[in-house]
């Protein structure tokens, strides 16, 4: 199958590439510098895209199955995930893509009971860290699910808690609001997920939790 990935450069979105390439899937990589992709497959189709400002979005998912968004605002710069997926919904519907994922966070909607239940290290960092040093973060992916929400096509909102870099464990909690998760998820564990949405239609157009054992 044929899927786009938009911010292929980054933590999630690299092991997404990865996965997708070993699946055996043709892989479209977005990335504002392709030249920071450094990977070269037969199957592998670079292109140049900007989240913010939707240059190169239409041409890069032309006739995709899925559009995987793991697009997240770098140290330094102003919020982009809201935009971008704005973006991404235009781009989709003018395309007639009618399936993508946006990665949000666990801690966002009506998740925020869900992620006070994780622990202590989930009471401090939601309770304390976010409203601190992450507000602008949290609000920027408030609004992204938001204009999720009001696609004219289903939009799943995948929302991890806290990233690792530890290998895939592979026993991922995917859950709605209403159940418990884990607080941490391996940023490989996220991307393996991503890619299962490809086949598993179940959280179109909702929100899914997501942590690992
Ligand atoms: N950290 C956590 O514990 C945590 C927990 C829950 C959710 N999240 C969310 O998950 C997101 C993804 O995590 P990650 O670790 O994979 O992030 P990451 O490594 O920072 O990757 C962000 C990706 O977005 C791309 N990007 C940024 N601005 C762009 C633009 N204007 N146009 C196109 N691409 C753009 C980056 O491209 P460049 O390489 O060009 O910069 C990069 O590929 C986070 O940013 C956050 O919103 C994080």
């Amino acid at each position: 199958m044929r899927v786009a990935v938009v911010g292929a450069t980054g933590g999630i979105g690299r092991h997404v590439v990865d996965l997708a390439l070993a699946a055996g899937h043709d892989v479209r990589a977005l990335a504002r510098d392709p030249k920071k992709l450094h990977r070269v497959h037969e199957r592998l189709a670079p292109f140049a895209s900007d989240a913010r400002t939707g240059a190169g979005l239409l041409e890069a998912i032309d006739r995709c199955a899925l559009v995987l968004s793991c697009l997240g605002t770098r140290r330094g710069e102003a919020p982009v995930v809201a935009e971008g997926t704005r973006h991404l919904v235009e781009a989709c519907t003018a395309a007639g893509v009618g399936r993508l994922a946006i990665i949000s966070s666990l801690g966002v909607g009506d998740s925020r009971p869900q992620a006070l239940r994780t622990g202590v290290g989930g009471t401090v960092f939601f309770r304390v860290v976010v409203p601190l040093f992450l507000r602008r973060a949290f609000a920027d992916l408030e609004e992204a699910e938001r204009v999720a929400r009001g696609a004219p096509f289903p939009v799943v909102c995948v929302r991890p808690g806290g990233l690792t870099d530890e290998p895939a464990v592979g026993s991922v909690v995917a859950v709605g609001p209403e159940l418990d998760l884990p607080l941490r998820i391996p940023r490989a564990d996220v991307a393996a997920f991503l890619l299962s949405l490809l086949h598993d239609t179940r959280w179109d157009g909702k929100a899914v939790s997501l942590g690992a054992r």
